[in-house]
């Protein structure tokens, strides 16, 4: 779908997104938008990005150096997420095409759902809907879906950037107590990247090395980007170094977590119940043995959906793209080393006949 404008950018939206933002979008550039809330599939993704100047993409769109070879023009990929696993940022990089993504927007939003999902696994809430949507409920008993206190529970928290730490804010006020590993203490040799690792908000103290965390925690979240550093690292060996009954809690990335390795857990009883908000296949497949345990809690990588959120993440991504029609870097920019490609006024489609 073609959003009306003369001018010569050209900007391939990859679903639909906020109106406002949109409408601020196709005011300084031509847009072309994909009207499905189904991605575009990998061919459709390159053959609309020739010829543009900026795309403005999903998570679940994988932008890759075959694109960046395929569209000359294009100056910055601008991710409706914080998360930038889908992009290749090396390839964008040596392609001269800036990326931009939108931190921050949505730490509070995200956090409020890995707590929700801790509350619906410790008090059984889904499960409990569902025995009574089943017409189970028979009478009030004392022994009816016992389910498990937040306060006075221990929280490890691995990744402690914005999320990390707005997880930590609300559990301290729930009385829990908090602990938190930083995801270079993972597999250390890789430098973190500047930004992931902020200095800790009270009341929490210093970190944890990670096997202590393992050990300590009742519910452990996860709060670390999907990096080669930090994916599988969750896997048979952590999760034989936990504290039997642990609740998981995955508001990241699915591939963080080795999918079998936790399947294995839930079945030995080693882990108690887990929330997950991603997968690392999504959506997940119909016969997944994880739909099959009532411990388990799964939304469909709802973290960042709010309407307030979605509305501003919309904002940071059309911001993004006009930095970068102005001149200018992202101001969410994950690869400020890139040599942005020169501005010639009308973009570079003026120039090429596209
Ligand atoms: C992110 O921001 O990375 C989320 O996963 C998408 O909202």
């Amino acid at each position: 779908m073609a959003l009306s404008n003369s001018s010569a950018l050209r900007v391939f939206v990859t679903r639909p997104i906020a109106a406002p933002a949109l409408r601020r979008l196709a005011a300084c550039a031509r847009v072309d938008l994909w009207d499905d809330d189904a991605p575009p599939p990998h061919a459709d993704l390159v053959k609309r990005s020739r010829g543009c100047d900026a795309i403005l993409t999903m998570v679940s769109d994988r932008i890759d150096a075959a694109l960046f070879r395929q569209a000359p023009h294009l100056r910055v990929v601008s991710n409706l997420a914080v998360g930038l696993d889908n992009i290749d940022l090396a390839a964008a990089t040596r392609a001269g095409v800036a990326v931009g993504h939108t931190p921050g927007v949505l730490a509070d939003t995200t956090a409020e759902l890995a707590i929700a999902l801790m509350f619906a696994v410790a008090r059984r809430v889904v499960e409990a809907d569902r025995f009574v949507r089943a017409r189970r409920w028979r009478m009030w008993t004392p022994r009816l879906m016992l389910g498990r206190d937040l306060a006075g529970a221990t929280l490890g928290i691995i990744g402690f950037g914005s999320i990390g730490r707005a997880v930590a804010r609300r559990a301290a006020a729930l009385g829990m107590n908090v602990i938190y590993a930083l995801h270079h203490d993972l597999r250390a040799k890789r430098p973190a990247r500047a930004g992931i690792e902020a200095a800790a908000d009270p009341p929490v103290a210093n970190p944890v090395p990670l096997a202590r965390l393992l050990a300590e925690s009742d519910f452990i979240s996860l709060n670390v980007p999907l990096t080669p550093a930090t994916r599988g690292m969750i896997g048979r060996e952590q999760f034989a170094a936990m504290k039997r009954g642990a609740i998981l809690i995955n508001t990241a990335r699915g591939a963080v977590v080795d999918q079998k390795a936790l399947i294995e857990a839930l079945r030995s009883g080693r882990l108690g119940g887990a929330g997950l908000d991603v997968l690392e296949v999504e959506p997940i497949a119909p016969d997944d043995p994880l739909l099959k345990f009532p411990n388990v809690t799964i939304t469909p990588h709802i973290g960042s959906a709010s309407h307030r959120t979605r509305e501003l993440m919309a904002e940071l991504a059309v911001d993004n793209i006009l930095d970068v029609f102005a001149g200018r870097r992202p101001r969410c920019c994950a690869n400020p080393v890139v040599r942005l490609k020169k501005i010639s006024g009308l973009g570079a489609g003026s120039k090429s006949g596209r």
